[in-house]
């Protein structure tokens, strides 16, 4: 809810604007190469996009310096109404910290680290100048060939809207105008990951049950927590673009949820509503968009263009406009800007790059890491003399960051060999190859082999789609290669999305999904294959055996003729088992864990439910466990998820050491969206799991 002082400010703001300042607000600009300084001092912008030459966050572009914005600033405070410009910037995952990708931090379940990486990178990129980030991306993604699949959060709407919550909360913090907060920009609303054929741009159908209890939750989870801005997504979804689409921008996002923020579009989306062939012309866009509830364009330009035209053409209103510009200026005065317009330049070298945000950015990559294999034990490496390290991420750097890194610098990153040196005990000796023929030469006279193989980030992020989950070309022929050896063999695998690996893990004896970890990748590294650190990431999203099993994912209906092994009816693929290669929330690590004594507090939930077990650490080592909670409703008006997480807890345990852990559940935890398209419960039976991951763990049963 705006304050009162808020809209008092604003509306006599308002009152004094001429439409062409008014138009200026709703208008952002790329300070790109033709770019005309002019139109900051006559207010025709009123916002700035610091990316030029990061349009699709692969490379690198200049930074975002204090001295840059401020000299922005000082143009745009010149025009009659000294309206500060917002300068918006994409910081994904971290700035010039660069933490793991944020499919890895959600791999972490741990939002409060997550948090805690967002307000590292809030005052990082606040300190150069930047007061708006483009962040965080909230699409639900079922389809791994999306190379966005990187820059979300996974399958699963209850985590994803855990990480929402506390990156908002991280970016922006209680106090929005305090220097070192960020505004977010939960993006793209919405359905974007769900493009046809993993193709970016491409359209989507979505189901109003799915879209509701799916894909929404998690934007639900980022206006709840206060996050200034939204993005329209790219995508044509049932047939409207969700640029143009006003029942999601206007009904639900302000009428529904109380959002009174504002949304930009995202890159030259409104223009791009003539593509979509629901407009003819760009003041036909321009009208769409605005009056769907969409208040700022980014870089087209044909808001400042056309909207003067149609107004006067009575196509739209200045109450319309009026209320877009309202927004803007709310989340402006929101942030401070009109007291603090300017950044100390003297803050960059005090907030960037600290020790504590470096140590943050390794525990995050250890904790992001997931064991998918550890035959006998091989991890941690202990008894070898002689470890070959091999293939294409030997030396990696800037290869560790991931998509979306436009301030992470390479010369920041300690060589991955030379962190692997570093965290070794000092009897190994290690042994470095990148090329395929001297990896296997040296193989011979090794004792053990680790591969480090992967998806380069210029394969993942914005666009970077594939028809093919497999390893690039080459990477599965070398694995095959040097299985033949029978030397012990630990593969890790770097990658934005879920890559297909079937072989590959059928072939090695140790697999460690290592994601892009970020700055601090290489040390995180060694220090997990040398046992300094156990490993405790779980899966955000399933694993697929081959491309072809894709879309699935653990939350799935029933159906009809459930999965079934041997059954000739039963939904099948001839060529391969129904399950998935490895499933939402699975993980291992240097212990073992078991589960027991399961207690519900009654066979009844009214109201609350609490669900308890027993977590025993059984190994000889001391792990930490992501235990994880589930439901299924088992009969609905609407047919209903197999299972659907509903919370998680990490816990650490000492070997021998038992923890009881207790959940409670709500009965609008049980809510959805029911045949007749109310939200809400539905008496019957429900099971209930306390487990590991989403295929197994100790099953209860309560009724509502
Ligand atoms: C296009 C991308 O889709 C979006 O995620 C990003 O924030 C904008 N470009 C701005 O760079």
């Amino acid at each position: 809810m705006p304050s009162k002082t808020e809209e008092t400010f604003v509306n006599h703001l308002l009152a004094q604007m001429s439409l062409e300042e008014k138009l200026g607000q709703l208008n952002q600009v790329n300070p790109g190469s033709e770019f005309d300084p002019s139109v900051l001092r006559e207010g025709k912008a009123g916002s700035l996009i610091n990316a030029s030459g990061a349009l699709t966050g692969q490379g690198f572009s200049d930074s975002g310096s204090a001295e840059l914005s401020n000299h922005f600033q000082k143009l745009a405070l010149e025009a009659r109404l000294k309206i500060p410009l917002l300068f918006g910037r994409d910081v994904i995952h971290g700035f010039r910290t660069v933490f793991p990708i944020p499919l890895a931090q959600a791999a972490a379940f741990d939002p409060d680290l997550a948090g805690q990486a967002a307000s590292i990178a809030a005052r990082e990129a606040t300190a150069s100048g930047i007061k708006w980030t483009f962040a965080p991306m909230l699409d639900i993604a079922r389809d791994p060939r999306w190379g966005r699949v990187a820059e979300g959060n996974g399958e699963d709407p209850f985590l994803a809207s855990q990480m929402a919550r506390a990156v908002v909360k991280g970016f922006q913090g209680d106090d929005l105008s305090a220097p070192e907060k960020l505004i977010a920009c939960a993006k793209h609303y919405v359905g974007y990951g769900a493009a046809e054929g993993g193709r970016d741009y491409e359209n989507g159908e979505i189901s109003e049950p799915t879209l509701r209890d799916v894909y929404l939750p998690p934007f639900h989870a980022a206006v709840k927590a206060g996050a200034g801005t939204l993005m329209s997504a790219f995508i044509d979804l049932n047939g409207i673009p969700a640029t143009a689409n006003r029942r999601l921008l206007t009904d639900v996002l302000r009428g529904e949820w109380g959002f009174d923020g504002f949304v930009v579009s995202d890159w030259e989306s409104v223009k791009e509503l003539i593509h979509h062939g629901v407009a003819e012309d760009e003041a036909h866009a321009a009208c769409l968009a605005l009056q769907a509830g969409l208040d700022m364009d980014m870089v087209s330009g044909v808001y400042l263009n056309t909207l003067g035209e149609s107004l006067r053409q009575g196509k739209i209103s200045m109450e319309e406009i009026d209320e877009a510009v309202r927004r803007i200026l709310r989340i402006k005065h929101r942030a401070g800007l009109f007291d603090q317009p300017f950044t100390d330049p003297l803050r960059a070298r005090r907030d960037l790059l600290t020790p504590e945000a470096r140590n943050l950015a390794r525990q995050f990559a250890r904790q992001s890491m997931v064991l998918l294999k550890n035959d006998r034990d091989l991890l941690p490496l202990q008894g070898f003399r002689r470890i070959l390290v091999a293939g294409p991420f030997v030396h990696a750097r800037g290869e560790l960051f991931g998509t979306w890194t436009p301030d992470g610098r390479t010369e920041d990153v300690t060589p991955l060999d030379e962190a692997l040196r570093q965290t070794a005990p000092k009897d190994v000796e290690l042994w470095f190859a990148e090329a395929t023929d001297l990896a296997l030469h040296l193989a011979h006279h090794a004792d053990a082999v680790v591969l480090l193989l992967g998806e380069h980030p210029v394969r993942s992020g914005e666009n970077c789609n594939v028809s093919d989950l497999g390893l690039p070309p080459g990477q599965a022929e070398f694995v095959q290669a040097m299985a033949a050896l029978g030397k012990p063999l630990v593969l890790v695998v770097f990658a934005g999305r879920p890559l297909a690996i079937t072989q590959q893990v059928s072939l090695a004896d140790a697999v460690l999904y290592a994601w892009h970890p970020g700055i601090e990748g290489g040390a995180a590294l060694g220090e997990i294959l040398f046992g300094v650190e156990a490993p405790s990431g779980r899966l955000p999203i399933t694993f697929p055996r081959a491309t072809g099993q894709v879309p699935i994912y653990y939350n799935q209906k029933n159906s009809g003729r459930p999965v079934h092994p041997e059954g000739q009816f039963k939904t099948r693929y001839l060529d391969l088992p129904p399950s998935p290669l490895f499933p939402f929330g699975f993980g291992l690590t240097y212990t073992r864990f078991e589960y027991s004594n399961l207690r519900l507090s009654s066979d009844t939930l009214r109201g609350t439910l609490e669900i308890s077990a027993e977590i025993t650490n059984i190994g000889a080592r001391p792990g930490a466990e992501v235990v994880q909670l589930y439901i299924r409703d088992l009969v609905g008006s609407l047919t209903r998820p197999i299972r659907e997480l509903k919370g998680f807890q990490r816990v650490t345990l000492q070997p021998g050491e038992s923890r009881c852990v207790s959940f409670t559940l709500r009965e609008e935890d049980l809510a959805f969206t029911r045949a007749d398209g109310t939200f809400g419960v539905e008496p019957g039976k429900f099971h209930v799991w306390v487990a590991p991951d989403s295929v197994s763990g100790l099953r209860g049963e309560f009724r509502l």
